[in-house]
Parts: structure tokens; sequence; C-alpha cells
């Protein structure tokens, strides 16, 4: 049952952080009591599933695979796009559950991440001030302060963008595209010459004996884990009006109320206050939830929070997902490590090795560098293991695209050369090749 002092209009006693000044509140009442009596956009009993997942997770028996774009945009909600988000995770996901002997629970950043958090409320643009870009739900990315009034009508088109990318997302998960027997088919024309595109193939060409020979012994093969996949939505809760519209109580449960804006909710490293409203609002819903941990945490503040999201120590409810930057990693995690294990919490630990390794080139590109990123990640493996906690999983922002924004790889992309492709409205994403190199390396350290 959920606390009595909570509902899912709480969160408006405390201060909410990053949450835009909207011009017209009446505007914004309104929009919001439309959302309210829409459908929810994912179901309950998925919700539950996600959460048992997670729970394998955090016993080392399952692996976390989570990613997507920064920011979605609404422009971008179309079905090429999609289908190539979709193709890279699943093949990152074939990787590392073949390579690394674990099934992969796999979380999409999608279907709904269209809100950011800004360091300020506003911005200087050729001497001009505006209001910051707050992603696609609340304003324009444009530069004149027109386009960036926030309008609440955006929080609708971006529900309704949601559910029709919701909607190919099930078509292609359950309707035979991420089949494991169209295993070769996930690859990238682009990708397929490239070493990892290479590897690939031959991990494909290896499944796709496994199969062949499973019917060829009379094995059916026309089974639900063969034919479709599990595939999770996640974003970021930041506009907490928005989250507080697709709250619902479910019935089949008798009184647990569910943020069905998504599967997977996550708390923003800026917004994690032990007596802000996103801690508030989160703390009484059921979804699996996550929590951004940066270098600028406090471990007893944590402790705190912990016990606020997670009081009965449910496995599978609350992910830390750790983004200290590849300099500061063995600084923080072992020691936050130690406690939390100290503490008995059950936690799945995640890795995100994009938001700590960000910097900005002489020319003024926002990039990350795939080494510092690849560092992250083994120093975040090697540290788990040596506390005797679990490394469970990873959280990235990549896209099928073949962009030109984070350095180095493969092809290993120069600072220079970010012009080519940069196509990110926010922060800048591993392309696939980047992704599937990853992965390959990511295997290793599963097994
Ligand atoms: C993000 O995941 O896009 C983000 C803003 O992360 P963080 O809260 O960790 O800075
Ligand atoms: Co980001």
């Amino acid at each position: 049952m959920s606390d009595s002092n909570w509902n899912k209009s709480s969160w408006q006693n405390f201060t909410a952080l990053q949450q835009p000044n909207w011009p017209d509140p009446n505007e914004y009442r309104r929009v919001l009591a439309e959302i309210s009596s829409l459908p929810p956009l994912v179901f309950a009993g998925e919700i539950r599933t996600l959460k048992k997942q997670l729970a394998m997770v955090a016993e080392g028996e399952a692996f976390l695979l989570q990613g997507g774009d920064c920011a979605e945009e609404f422009a971008m909600c179309n079905a090429p796009t999609i289908r190539e988000m979709l193709k890279v995770i699943l093949q990152m996901a074939v990787i590392i559950s073949y390579g690394g002997g674990k099934p992969v629970v796999k979380v999409g950043r999608i279907a709904g991440q269209y809100a950011k958090p800004r360091s300020s409320d506003t911005e200087m643009v050729n001497g001009v001030e505006m209001p910051s870009y707050r992603g696609d739900m609340v304003n324009r990315i444009e530069s004149s302060p027109e386009a960036r009034r926030p309008d609440p009508k955006r929080m609708l088109e971006g529900y309704f963008r949601a559910c029709s990318t919701m909607n190919i997302v099930r078509a292609f998960t359950r309707g035979g595209f991420a089949s494991l027997d169209r295993v070769h088919a996930w690859n990238n024309e682009f990708v397929k010459k490239s070493p990892q595109g290479q590897s690939y193939e031959k991990l494909a060409g290896n499944i796709d004996q496994a199969l062949k020979f499973m019917a060829l012994i009379g094995i059916d093969t026309e089974i639900p884990q063969i034919k479709q996949a599990a595939f999770f939505t996640s974003h970021e809760a930041l506009l907490l009006g928005y989250e507080e519209a697709l709250t619902r109580e479910d019935s089949t449960s008798g009184g647990d109320w569910y943020d069905c804006s998504g599967h997977m909710l996550w708390i923003g490293d800026r917004t994690r206050q032990p007596d802000g409203a996103h801690i508030e609002f989160l703390r009484g819903v059921k979804n699996p939830i996550g929590m951004k941990v940066g270098p600028k945490h406090d471990i007893d503040e944590l402790k705190k929070i912990i016990n606020m999201l997670n009081p009965e120590n449910e496995a599978g409810r609350l992910t830390l997902i750790t983004r200290f930057g590849a300099d500061k990693i063995e600084n923080h995690l072992p020691g936050l490590c130690r406690e939390m294990k100290k503490e008995g919490f059950k936690l799945v630990w995640s890795c995100d090795p994009m938001h700590g390794n960000t910097y900005t080139t002489a020319s003024g590109y926002k990039t990350r560098n795939f080494d510092n990123i690849l560092k992250e990640i083994q120093a975040f493996f090697q540290i788990h293991w040596d506390v005797g906690t679990v490394p469970g999983g990873v959280h990235f922002e990549l896209t099928g695209e073949n962009v030109t924004e984070c350095t180095g790889g493969g092809r290993d992309i120069k600072d220079d050369q970010l012009v080519k492709n940069y196509l990110t409205n926010c922060d800048p994403r591993l392309n696939a090749e980047q992704s599937l190199e990853l992965a390959f390396q990511i295997a290793e350290m599963v097994r």
C-alpha cells in the first residue's frame, strides 16, 4: 500500500527544481487535465515485469542495458529513426548476452525523453537573452525568444509522440522484426564493413547456426523467447505536472500507484534533493526508479534518499546510475559501494560513462572521448569486483545514426571531424559503430 501522506499531487507542497516558467498557468492546467484523461502509455503489469527483471540484475543474474538519445526530438519521431535506434540496442544486447553469458534487460531512453534540466534558466544568443532550451516538450531549440517561450501544448504533443513511438516499438519488438532469426538484419549497412560489424556478423552466424540446429533436432523455435524481444521504456521524470497526469491507480494490484508515462523513471543528478518535489513524487509510485549520482553527492544524504524511495529494500526498485567521469570514479565509487554494502541496500548499480566525460572542443563542440567512456566502464567493473558489489548495468547516450558526436572509437573520430555529422540538440551520442565496439568490450567484462 502507498504511504498515507503521499498522493500524486503531494509533490506540489515541495520545491520543484528545473521546472519551466509556464507563462500561462490556466493553459498549463488545461493541458494537464487533458493528459490526465488520456490512456496511460504503459501498463502496470509490464512495469512489475521490469522490476522483477531488475531484481535479477541486482543479484548478478542479468545485465541492464539502458540507452537512447540525450533528448528525443519531435522531428525525429519517425519509423526509420526509431528502427535504427532499436536495432543498435538489440545488437548490443545480443553481443552482451551471447558473449557475457547473461540475459540482458533492455531499456530505451525513449517514448518520453523530451525534457531536459539546464544549468541556467536563460542564455545569451548573439547578445539577446532568451529562455534556455529545455527539451521539445517545453520549447523549441531555435534561437529566438519566441521559440524559447515554454508552451504547455508541447506536453500534449509530447504525449502523442510518445504514444506513437511506443506503438511502433511494440510492433517492432513483438511483430517479428526483433526475432532472433533476424539477427543479421539488425546490422546497419554502414557498420557492416567495419571490424565491429564483421565481429557482429560472425556472432550472428553462430546464433543462426544454433537456431537451425535446434529446429533440426525438433525443438520448437516458434516461441516468444526467440520471436519477440522484451523492451522497456524510460525517461527522466523531470516535468512533474506531466508525470502526475499519467500517474494512475492500478486496479489489478489494489490501490498501488504507477507512473504510466514509461516503465522506468529516473531522477537527474540535479533534482535529487531529499526535501525536493522529485523525490516526493517518485517515492509514491511503484515503478523501478533510477537515480543519477555524480561527484557532488553526499553519502549520508544518499542513504536518506534511498530509505525514502525504497523503505522496504525491495530488489529491483532502485538503480543507482553513477556518472563520475573516468578521472573521478576512483575517488568516489569505492567508498560509495562500501557504504551501501554496509547498509545492506539492495541496489542495481549501473554505469553512465557519458555525463562525467563531457568536454568542449576548441571549435565549440560538446563531445566525449571513446577512451574515457571505456575507461570509466572498466573502472566501474573493477571497483565493484574489488568491493564485492554487483556491476549490474550500463547507461548510454547513443543513436543508430552514423553521427560524429563523440570522438575516438574504431574510426578514431578527431575533434575537427565532429562537424561532419553533428546532429544532437543536446549531449553528444555514440554512433552505431562506437556502440557495438563498447558492447564487445562489455561482454568480456560481464563474462
Ligand atoms: C541525462 O541523463 O541526460 C542527464 C541530464 O543526466 P544527469 O542528471 O546525470 O546530469
Ligand atoms: Co545527456
